[in-house]
């Protein structure tokens, strides 16, 4: 079954609590908290102080997006909340090195690519991680239109994993989710989608967090 992990990132911060609960009862498994440092990606975000409250406020699992440089300085931190912490492969790190360093805080690891970065560069990292994430947009903002080249992208690593006998890989699509995508994204082998606007904007939230999951499902 699909996962659906929805990004805050265009949520009203002074209303999070409310936004959580929403997503809570919505039947999320996850939520997506997307770091940004502008440098790595031209935008600040979200940092340290938000994470610990919705830590305190929520026992849904934090699925942490670092878009940042250098991530290998802020693991640890990052850890003592995340459920798993995913970094860029493009980002300023030695990748492997950054990889282990997250599980030996006992947590998950994830990569991601960048809509330009051909998959099969992350192929080496299989092995080190427990999930991929596929960029479909640039990464920096929400609100952007899904590039559909990520569509074959992830078809390609799903293919991959499969060759590798990684039938339990996850493979995480994000930027652009929403009705018109998620069933092309979910068919093309993408088990934890990424929605921000299509949710967090929505009049109701659980029936759009709803219509995702029918739409992935069909
Ligand atoms: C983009 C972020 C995404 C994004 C998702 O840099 O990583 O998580 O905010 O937002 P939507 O679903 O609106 O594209
Ligand atoms: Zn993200």
């Amino acid at each position: 079954m699909v996962k659906i992990s929805p990004s805050i990132l265009t949520a009203d911060f002074l209303e999070l609590k409310g936004v959580v609960r929403q997503l809570e009862e919505a039947g999320v498994e996850m939520l997506h908290i997307d770091v940004m440092d502008g440098d790595f990606v031209p935008n600040i975000s979200i940092g340290f102080p938000v994470i610990d409250s919705l830590a305190r406020h929520t026992e849904l699992p934090l699925d942490v997006h670092l878009m940042i440089q250098r991530p290998q300085l802020y693991i640890e931190r990052f850890a003592k909340n995340a459920e798993r912490i995913t970094i860029h492969y493009e980002s300023d790190c030695d990748v492997a090195a950054t990889l282990k360093q997250i599980h030996d805080c006992g947590v998950k690891a994830a990569i991601s690519v960048k809509p330009k970065t051909p998959v099969s560069e992350i192929y080496p990292y299989l092995d080190m991680v427990e999930m991929v994430l596929i960029m479909s947009v640039e990464p920096g903002f929400g609100g952007q239109s899904y590039i559909p080249e990520a569509t074959e992208k992830i078809r390609e690593l799903r293919a991959e994993c499969d060759r590798r006998g990684l039938a339990d890989m996850d493979i995480q699509v994000d930027g652009g989710i929403n009705f018109k995508t998620a069933g092309e994204a979910a068919k093309a082998g993408a088990n934890i989608l990424v929605a921000g606007s299509a949710i967090c904007d929505a009049a109701d939230m659980k029936q759009a967090v709803a219509e995702i999951r029918r739409l992935a499902a069909e």
